[in-house]
């Protein structure tokens, strides 16, 4: 789904660029575009971001199964 339609950029483009190590919204920025236009979509996107953010920092600290 589109987030940004300025940029084009998805959900799945922000939950990717978390993937490779963004951790602040402008880190998703800096790797996406997403948001640096018209700024119509950054509450949707930050919020994709705070998401993708946390359930990265969860599976990091789940033990890793012998
Ligand atoms: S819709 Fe994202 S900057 Fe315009």
């Amino acid at each position: 789904m589109y987030v940004c339609l300025c940029k084009a950029v998805t959900d799945q483009d922000i939950r990717r660029a978390v993937a490779r190590g963004a951790r602040t919204f402008e880190a998703v920025q800096a790797q996406t575009g997403c948001s640096t236009c018209c700024g119509c979509c950054e509450g949707e996107a930050r919020e994709l971001a705070e998401v993708a953010v946390a359930s990265e920092r969860r599976a990091a600290a789940l033990p890793v199964a012998a």
